[in-house]
């Protein structure tokens, strides 16, 4: 897939308190947060002009900062105008915007001691992760050999971008296979979820989804699971055997990217593309496109 490189684009990005042209927006070499993995960053996408649940992702924003020993030199509604601001200097309709935080190059110690933090937020055009074809018909899963660290090891709560070197292993080893995306387990064996969304199984109608101990509770997992009470559809969070994998009828993903995404299969075993899936695929677009909740 060819697509313009990333910094190489015309428009603007808000760095710092003000925006700057996009292929001007650079971070030093010696960048803190480029050495020892202290960056942090969200992912929010934009229907119809308007960004969905920008207030849980700015929060998020914030708890990965702390969990990361650090703070954020913009309060949440200051973050949230520049977003706005970004969306329409790019003309945003269907698209993503991306706010990201690092600390600087003050010194280049291990220790964090006296680095600024520095934010920027960018925003771009983007339909679907994946294919028409694999975003419609589902997707398929390899299982990784790398797995979601414990939460003494890692800080599992943060959007960190040092926890994501395991999804990019995890990925290109899942595309190297003829697959989509990776499913990765935790550091016990139970299922985790994929690179970049979280995973839910339908046995028997009802959706089993794992409980969120060792990766991020998504935005996306949370407002799914609200529309599964609204539409009655029992819940039940848990540990998860990956052979239980065997008993699902349906299996999808969830995030903020990935939307409602079906999985046609995992490691070669297939999955019906059924009607939980879809009920609550349509419920959640119906949500992202509605003027009223945001
Ligand atoms: C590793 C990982 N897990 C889960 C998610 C889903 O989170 P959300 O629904 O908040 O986008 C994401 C995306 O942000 C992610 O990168």
């Amino acid at each position: 897939m060819t697509s313009v490189p990333f910094d190489d684009r015309d428009g603007v990005i808000w760095l710092d308190g003000a925006f700057v042209p996009w292929r001007d927006a650079h971070l030093h070499v010696l960048s803190h947060g480029l050495h020892y993995g202290g960056g942090i960053f969200e992912g929010i996408r934009v229907y119809d002009g308007r960004p969905f649940k920008a207030v849980e992702h700015f929060q998020r924003l914030h708890t990965s900062a702390r969990e990361l020993n650090f703070r954020i030199p913009f309060g949440p509604t200051e973050l949230d105008a520049a977003m706005r601001e970004t969306i329409r200097h790019q003309g945003i309709v269907d698209g993503y915007v991306r706010p990201v935080a690092w600390r600087g190059s003050e010194q280049i110690s291990v220790s964090g001691a006296g680095t600024s933090v520095h934010v920027a937020i960018a925003a771009w055009e983007w339909p679907h992760v994946f294919s028409d074809d694999a975003h419609s018909r589902g997707i398929r899963l390899h299982t990784s050999r790398w797995r979601r660290p414990s939460p003494d090891t890692a800080p599992v709560r943060a959007k960190a971008a040092s926890l994501y070197n395991i999804c990019t292993l995890a990925r290109d080893e899942a595309e190297a296979a003829g697959c989509d995306d990776a499913l990765l387990l935790d550091f016990r064996g139970y299922l985790a979820e994929a690179t970049g969304a979280n995973l839910f199984l339908v046995i028997d109608g009802a959706l089993h989804t794992p409980t969120p101990d060792t990766f991020l509770n998504g935005i996306t997992r949370q407002t799914v699971l609200a529309l599964a009470q609204e539409l009655g559809i029992s819940v039940h969070e848990r540990h998860i055997q990956p052979e239980e994998l065997q008993q699902a009828d349906e299996v999808f993903l969830t995030g903020t990217a990935y939307e409602v995404q079906p999985v046609r299969a995992v490691d070669g075993h297939s999955f019906e593309l059924g009607s939980v899936t879809t009920m609550l695929s349509k419920a959640y677009t119906g949500l992202t496109r509605s003027a009223v909740v945001r």
